[in-house]
This record gives structure tokens, C-alpha cells and sequence, in this order.
């Protein structure tokens, strides 16, 4: 008997033109000026054609036999980023993952296997009667890490904050003294997370004194690059993650900041036998006991993922037509250009800047004097955190403009990211403006700050 079901239905071009016009209109718009929100690239559109590519040979990239090129590619990117990092060739290894939210959980599971030993197969019990096992990361560290202590168990009450200085990157002093009465407290620091471009200001932490930190007090050090690691490709930035290659393990975005489609994360180690020791499973179905050349390729062992996007494609593809300096003339633009932002807004008095960018991300507030008719009067705290928020859905829900907010010392700003080169200070400007008339708005409606 034949089953009894629906016959597929014919081709609608309409249709799949309604879709396609429903996806592209809705949602963040990466490629328009207006979009200064958030960190997903402004897209090469070349990486978008090997992307299509990539989904039509649908060669997943955790293992050599079903994706050849992807995993050699690994290698070669590895190789040549390496260039910029500076781990020891033949030491060192790479890995893709799905994120860089992934990585960093990735790191730190490394991280726990090789500190405390038997946490792998025994838990928690590997510890018992000893020093509670603790992470330290700054006090502004991505939410990504406080997850991964959770799903480590090793739990995030277990996080020492680290002190940040007027600048918001950890503050190696202060970071001393905090694990010194961290060990008061019976804790046992075996990881330290630092920061290289955090999520709120872009700031970097300073790498050389948390490495000399770390090295004195047996620490894995893992530094948080997702959205900063991309600076090393240009030889003007690099200078920012001095001391990178004494770090451990290294999280780099290549959807950030290089431009290419989501997700496409890179995972670096300083030590090979450790990235190798994150994950300890036997599955005969795809680990062989005895390696040969090409079982020597598979990122499987390295990586959390079974079936894994070949993502590397995409910067692969970009590097070998463009070479660097694609990279690095748009990351440099950006870099420019949001120096050239703040510049502006401290030329007006109706703007305050909590901090100078380090890199891409900039952060500030509407704060104009003269409020209620009283003049130099300005708002402060409950009534200026709100103003920001009120603003940033103004204007969002105009749709010019995409920009986001974060809470600095628990006070709102307004928050643009330079991702896209398409972006000048014009269109900064243009930015300010709508601010401008949305606060005047707001301050002088019902929606103002000071009456909600
Ligand atoms: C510093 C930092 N780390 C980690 C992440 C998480 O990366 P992903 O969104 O690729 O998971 C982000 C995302 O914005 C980030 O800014």
C-alpha cells in the first residue's frame, strides 16, 4: 500500500521571494551605517559566497574523511595567525568552535583538567576536603565565563572579581591582593580569565602583569580575545595584547572583527597536549586508537561539537584572495573612526564620556545641562540611567539607527560598535542629532526621566 500523504508542493517563486524579503528586512541590517549595536561583522560579502558553498557540499568539520579541506585550512589559519600571537611553532595548536561563548567554556574545561586532575572522571569528589576550586576574571568579564563555572561545575559564587582601574581593565594590584584574600577565604584560584576588548567598553586588560601574576601563582591564564584578538593582525594595534603569547588559551572571534559570517570562533593553545586533554572519550566509531596521517588531521578530538560548521572557510577564503591587509586596513578604519567619535563628543557639552576607547566600542550619555530650566542643573543617577534607556528604545524604534546601552557603575550609556566601514563621522553625527531631539523630547514629556 502506498502511504497517504501530501504531494510536495510546486516551486513558488513568490513565496520564496516573501521569505527571503521577510528575512532581509527584519532584524539588525549589518551592512547599513546606521547599524553601530552590537558586534556580529558587517559582513565581506565574498564570505557570504563561500558560506553558500559551504552549506551546499555540507562538509561538517570535525573529522579529516568528511572534510578535508576544512580541517587542512584550520592548520594553515592557525599557522599564519600564529605569526601574530607568537606561541613556539610545533607546540602550539588551534581549534574551531561554534562561538566564542563555546571556547571559553572550552578553555576553562582544559583549564580544570589540567589543574586539578581527577575532575574529569570524578567530579567534584576529586576535590573533597580540599581548598574550594575558583576562577578569578575582572569584575567586567562576558557572562559567557560565569556560565562556563556554572556548567563546570565548579560554580559561579566560586568567581573571584578582579578590581578594575579608571580605565575598566583589571587592575594587577588590586588583582594580587584579591587572590591573596581569596586564598584566606579557602579558595583555590587554578584559572585566570582576562580580557582582551571586554563586551562594555572594549577596554583590554594588561597581559605581561597578569601573566607574571599567573606564572607566580601556577595559574592557567586565559584571555577572553572574541572581540579584541583581531588587533594583532594589524601591526598599528598590536601593541594592545602585549604579552599574548604568554597566555594559555586565547578565544578569537573571526565573526567579529574579521568580517565574516557567524559563528566562527578560533580556539588557540599554547600547548598542544592540553587542548587534547579537554575532552577524554573513547568512540570507537570515530577515534581511532591508531592514528594515521589523515586521523592526525581531525579537530574532533579538540572540540565539543560531533557535527561542526567548516567555518573556517569563510576567513580562509578572504585571507588567501585579500591577504591581511583587508584585515587590517578596516579594523585600523574602525579603530580611527571611533577615536574620531569621541573626539566629537567631547567637543559638546550635551554629551559625557564615561571612558576613551581602546579600540571599536564607545559608550556615553546625553547629559545636558540646564535641566528643568535651571541652568547648569544636570540629571544624575536614577533619572540619567533612565534617559539613556529611554533614548536608546527611541531611538531603535525610529529605525536609523541600531546602537545598544550598558550599565557603568550601574548608571545606563548609550553604546555604538564600529563594525562596519561604511560608517564616517558623519553619520556619527547624524547619530548625535537624533539623540539630541529624542532626550529634549523625552525631557520635556511625560515619558521624561524624572517623572517615571
Ligand atoms: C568578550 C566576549 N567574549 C565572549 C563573547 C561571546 O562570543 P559569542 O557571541 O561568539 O558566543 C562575546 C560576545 O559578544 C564577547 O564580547
Amino acid at each position: 500500500m502506498t502511504p497517504q500523504h501530501d504531494t510536495v508542493a510546486a516551486f513558488d517563486e513568490e513565496r520564496l521571494a516573501g521569505i527571503i524579503d521577510l528575512y532581509i528586512r527584519t532584524g539588525i541590517q549589518v551592512l547599513s551605517p546606521g547599524y553601530m549595536g552590537r558586534q556580529f561583522s558587517g559582513v565581506v560579502p565574498l564570505a557570504g559566497v563561500i558560506d553558500f558553498v559551504s552549506s551546499m557540499v555540507s562538509q561538517p568539520a570535525s573529522f579529516y574523511e568528511a572534510g578535508q579541506l576544512p580541517n587542512a585550512v584550520e592548520r594553515v589559519m592557525a599557522e599564519e595567525l600564529n605569526r601574530f600571537i607568537g606561541y613556539a611553532p610545533g607546540r602550539f595548536t588551534m581549534v574551531t568552535t561554534s562561538g566564542g561563548s563555546l571556547a571559553n567554556l572550552t578553555a576553562l574545561l582544559a583549564a580544570r583538567n589540567e589543574k586539578l586532575p581527577g575532575y574529569w572522571s570524578q567530579g567534584a569528589s576529586a576535590v573533597r576536603g580540599q581548598p574550594r576550586p575558583a576562577i578569578a576574571v575582572g569584575a567586567d568579564v562576558h557572562y559567557s565565563v560565569a556560565r562556563a563555572a556554572g556548567v563546570l561545575g565548579i560554580g559561579d559564587a566560586q568567581l573571584v572579581r578582579l578590581p578594575l582601574n579608571g580605565r575598566q581593565q583589571i587592575d594587577a594590584a588590586g588583582a594580587r591582593a584579591a587572590l591573596a584574600a581569596a586564598e584566606r577565604h579557602n579558595l583555590r584560584v587554578f584559572c585566570l580569565v582576562a580580557s582582551a576588548g571586554s563586551t562594555s567598553v572594549g577596554a583590554f586588560d594588561p597581559l605581561d602583569d597578569l601573566a607574571d601574576l599567573a606564572a607566580e601563582k601556577d595559574l592557567w591564564l586565559h584571555v577572553d580575545g572574541a572581540h579584541g584578538a583581531s588587533l594583532l593582525v594589524s601591526d598599528a594595534l598590536r601593541g594592545k595584547l602585549r604579552g599574548i603569547e604568554r597566555a594559555d588559551s586565547l578565544t578569537w572571534d573571526a565573526h567579529k572583527m574579521m568580517f565574516v559570517p557567524a559563528p566562527c570562533t578560533m580556539l588557540f593553545y599554547r600547548n598542544r597536549e592540553t587542548a587534547l586533554s579537554a575532552f577524554r572519550q573513547k568512540a570507537s566509531y570515530v577515534f581511532d586508537e591508531e592514528q594515521d596521517i589523515y586521523t592526525a588531521f581531525d579537530s574532533g578530538g579538540k572540540n565539543f561539537e560531533c557535527t561542526k560548521r567548516p567555518m573556517i572557510m569563510t576567513l580562509w577564503a578572504l585571507w588567501a584572495i585579500y591577504g591581511r591587509s583587508l584585515f587590517a586596513e578596516k579594523i585600523e578604519y574602525l579603530c580611527r573612526l571611533t577615536g574620531e567619535a569621541h573626539a566629537i563628543l567631547r567637543d559638546d557639552p550635551d554629551f559625557a564620556t564615561p571612558h576613551r576607547p581602546e579600540a571599536n566600542i564607545l559608550c556615553f550619555r546625553y547629559h545636558p545641562a540646564g535641566f528643568g530650566g535651571k541652568p547648569g542643573k544636570r540629571l544624575d543617577g536614577k533619572a540619567l540611567h533612565r534617559l539613556q534607556v529611554a533614548i536608546r528604545n527611541r531611538v531603535k524604534s525610529a529605525g536609523n539607527f541600531f546602537i545598544s546601552k550598558v550599565d557603568i557603575d550601574g548608571v545606563a550609556a548609550l553604546r555604538v560598535v564600529m563594525m562596519n566601514h561604511r560608517i564616517t563621522t558623519e553619520h556619527f553625527r547624524m547619530l548625535l542629532s537624533e539623540i539630541k531631539r529624542a532626550g529634549q523630547d523625552l525631557i520635556a514629556s511625560d515619558e521624561g526621566p524624572g517623572k517615571a
